[in-house]
């Protein structure tokens, strides 16, 4: 069993865009700027953020946060979302969901530049993705492609199976792996809540993908020998015998379910990682668009 370690490929991502960037500061372009929007102060998501904004740090981008309240009303936030868009010096920038009740996400998401909009969640990026047009790929199924390249997990006519249809994740890792590309080709099945016999589909992948939010969801006896299985899940289970009082758990039960795996994630170190590190990616590739 292979553990896909998502914490040293995300460095190693993070250290080859530190270069990219010294070579621009050389050159005298302009030095990437991502911004980020958080709304309200949810644990988990102030934690995402917090460490977007630090990653930023590590590899020499620019970065400027916004938080604003919880009762932040619609209007205000779409406000904020224009300044962004016609701030010259911001090349990226992302509103981290969820979004609090009396806010309509979608309307968020359909407000933002789509050449700044870097987590590749506006209609226009997800046409594009679906059309296989150069756009930009949302960050966790980006992140998942990247770490089955790096470590050349076979997909070409395999049978995945997704869990979870999600806008963010599931919906969108379907959609990419059955494309003609070089981490793709393969025969995709997504798997809902209203599934019947999941564990059917399962037994039969070759490569799982876990994105539906349950803790510990996926355990061995629902997967075959061999099998290659992509956590997404991070869930705050608690736990008193920890300081914070909780244990982060993914969607799979990696005691079990690792036991049968040829490939498996870690929860942590394994997609969370990655998602920051191709984040990077897109911001990176958002600025270098506009030296054109
Ligand atoms: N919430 C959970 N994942 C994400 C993500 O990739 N981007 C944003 N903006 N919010 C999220």
């Amino acid at each position: 069993m292979i553990i896909l370690d998502g914490k040293k490929t995300s460095d190693d991502i993070k250290d080859e865009i530190a270069i990219a960037v010294q070579n621009r500061r050389a050159k005298g372009l302009k030095i990437p700027h991502l911004a980020a929007i958080i709304v309200g102060n949810d644990g988990a998501s102030m934690t995402y953020v917090s460490s977007k904004v630090k990653s930023c740090q590590k590899v020499g981008f620019n970065s400027t946060l916004i938080d604003l309240p919880e009762d932040t009303s619609e209007e205000q936030l779409l406000h904020e979302i224009e300044a962004l868009n016609k701030d010259k010096d911001i090349d990226g920038f992302i509103v981290q969901l969820p979004l609090p009740g009396q806010i309509d996400e979608q309307k968020v998401l359909m407000a933002v530049d789509p050449d700044k909009d870097v987590d590749g969640f506006h209609p226009v990026n997800v046409g594009k993705m679906t059309l296989d047009l150069p756009s930009f790929l949302p960050a966790t199924p980006f992140g998942i492609l990247e770490l089955l390249e790096r470590y050349d997990v076979e997909t070409s006519g395999k049978d995945v199976v997704v869990i979870g249809r999600s806008h963010i994740v599931g919906r969108p890792m379907s959609i990419l792996l059955s494309q003609k590309r070089k981490v793709g080709n393969a025969t995709v099945t997504i798997a809902h809540s209203r599934t019947k016999n999941l564990a059917e589909f399962t037994k039969k992948a070759d490569i799982i993908v876990a994105a539906l939010g349950i803790a510990e969801f996926l355990t061995g006896d629902m997967v075959k020998e061999g099998v290659t299985v992509i956590d997404v899940g991070i869930t705050r289970v608690p736990d008193s015998s920890k300081k914070r009082g909780y244990r982060l758990a993914g969607d799979v039960d990696f005691e079990s379910v690792s036991k049968k795996a040829a490939y498996i994630t870690p929860v942590p170190g394994g997609v969370g990682p990655m998602t920051i590190a191709m984040l990077l990616k897109n911001t990176l590739k958002a600025c270098e668009n506009r030296d054109k």
